[in-house]
């Protein structure tokens, strides 16, 4: 069986779900204070694991995750940027990916409403839309596009992550935060971003895109700029260049 053609056409799939009830009302819930799930999170997850489970391999998804499986499983978040999508902002994505001893070796996340497909397999590069990618030239932060995003335990403890915005804006040309982790990672993979950062995201939040970097020739660490990886909660991202001018910044933010 072909796993990167399954990856793909349950991610275009569950696309095609999440761009079908864009314009409907739709039941939201909370899970945390800020933290939302939509009836589009549940049905597209519902649907990304009755396509993966064509092959056999076990499946770790956001909504009903319990205990990581053994060896090799997919590790799924169907609808990254829950909180855009409830506010009708067209910026998300489900991110798949395939997993071996806790490393991604296939991953694959769709932007939506822009009908954009990256995937990438270990060793083979990463693509959009089958066109090969490559992160950016940008070598210095001062010219550097950064991405990142706020946990949703935010309110709980804003000093560090408020900290660290402040450091990149006053050093970038400029910082987004646009509400999907896999689409920040997969930004850095296309060379649309130079950078992103993030504390206290989970494994299915950057499995696919940490994956998309390297393949198009960057660097993922963790904030200290060790080795990553999605189990750990804090994660830099970059096209290598600009890396260890970020790494004195993240590393006095550890969460
Ligand atoms: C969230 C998004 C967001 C990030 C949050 C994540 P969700 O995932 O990736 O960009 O800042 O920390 O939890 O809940 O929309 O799947
Ligand atoms: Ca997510
Ligand atoms: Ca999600």
């Amino acid at each position: 069986m072909n796993l990167l053609a399954l990856a793909k056409a349950a991610a275009l799939a569950a696309g095609r779900l999440q761009r079908e009830y864009f314009d409907r009302p739709i039941e939201v819930r909370h899970k945390g204070e800020i933290d939302l799930v939509t009836e589009v999170d549940l049905k597209s997850e519902a649907l990304i694991v009755d396509l993966l489970s064509a092959s056999k391999i076990p499946v770790l998804g956001e909504e009903k995750a319990k205990t990581e499986p053994s060896g090799r499983y997919w590790l799924v978040d169907p609808l990254d940027g829950t909180t855009n999508y409830a506010h009708r902002f067209p910026w998300f994505a489900p991110s798949i990916a395939l997993m071996e001893d806790k490393r991604p070796v296939l991953g694959v996340v769709y932007h939506v409403m822009l009908d954009e497909l990256f995937w990438a397999e270990r060793g083979k590069g990463a693509f959009l839309n089958g066109k090969a990618l490559k992160v950016s030239r940008v070598s210095s932060l001062k010219d550097a596009v950064l991405a990142t995003g706020f946990p949703y335990g935010i309110h709980e403890q804003p000093d560090k992550v408020v900290g660290a915005f402040r450091d990149f804006l006053i050093k970038a040309q400029g910082v987004r935060r646009a509400g999907a982790a896999a689409l920040d990672l997969a930004y850095v993979a296309c060379g649309r971003f130079d950078g992103f950062w993030e504390p206290l995201l989970k494994p299915w939040d950057t499995a696919a895109g940490i994956l998309l970097v390297e393949e198009a020739g960057g660097r993922v660490t963790n904030y200290l700029g060790e080795a990553y990886d999605p189990f750990q909660n804090h994660i830099l991202a970059s096209n290598g260049l600009i890396h260890e001018e970020m790494v004195p910044i993240t590393r006095k933010y550890v969460p």
